[in-house]
């Protein structure tokens, strides 16, 4: 299995973010994604304790540290994400990066799978998604615990509730609310208070300047 350092995929964030703003878009979707493969740990302490289950952490890290490298393609100069192609289709605009960049299908995955629950075909028709029709749903466990994970933490920034973030999802579809409970069965609902206070201030910090974007906008 070929490894990426933190590093490597750092440098990767860095290559892609674009804007008016590209160092703070930056901080903004990189410190997501950290919170992400912290909390995408916790759900591998969860396994192990629970089922004696070991997930490959390293492919955990990774595919967290890498699930949202598409979102640098779906915003704005101001940070807002855009009505085209849409932020609905990041998964697959970070799929066609990590492909474009030589990474392997196993980790260019992780975006294309980890949008809500997954998506699929019926959520594709449904909702009328400028996407090819195709299923876009987390399959191997270590795509799960990154989607689950990422659940727990949005970029506007703000940490969210299981029963926030079902309520959420089940706005699309009552079936998302049938998979997070699946979710949470088999991963826990992981504890993210210590989180939320280690990150407080960075939270308050790009919510302060997002909030002065938009109202330099009006
Ligand atoms: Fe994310």
């Amino acid at each position: 299995m070929k490894t990426y350092t933190r590093d490597e995929i750092y440098e990767l964030h860095k290559k892609y973010t674009q804007g008016a703003h590209p160092e703070r878009f930056l901080d903004s979707v990189w410190t997501h994604s950290q919170i992400v493969a912290e909390i995408a740990d916790r759900i591998c302490d969860f396994l192990k304790k629970t089922y004696e289950v070991t997930p490959n952490r390293e492919l955990v890290q990774t595919g967290a540290l890498l699930h949202d490298i598409g979102v640098y393609k779906c915003h704005d100069d101001e940070l807002n994400p855009v009505q085209e192609p849409g932020y609905i289709s990041h998964g697959i605009e970070g799929y066609k990066i990590l492909k474009k960049e030589s990474y392997p299908e196993y980790l260019a995955r992780f975006p294309l799978s980890h949008t809500g629950t997954g998506i699929t075909t019926e959520d594709i028709e449904r909702e009328n998604f400028n996407l090819e029709l195709k299923n876009y749903i987390p399959v191997t466990l270590e795509e799960e615990i990154v989607c689950y994970a990422d659940k727990f933490h949005t970029k506007y920034p703000a940490f969210d509730t299981f029963d926030k973030a079902k309520s959420r999802l089940e706005k699309f579809d009552p079936s998302k609310g049938i998979l997070m409970n699946r979710f949470k069965k088999k991963f826990g609902i992981p504890d993210v208070s210590d989180l939320e206070a280690k990150y407080k201030d960075w939270q308050e910090e790009l919510d302060h300047y997002l909030t002065s974007l938009s109202e330099a906008k009006k």
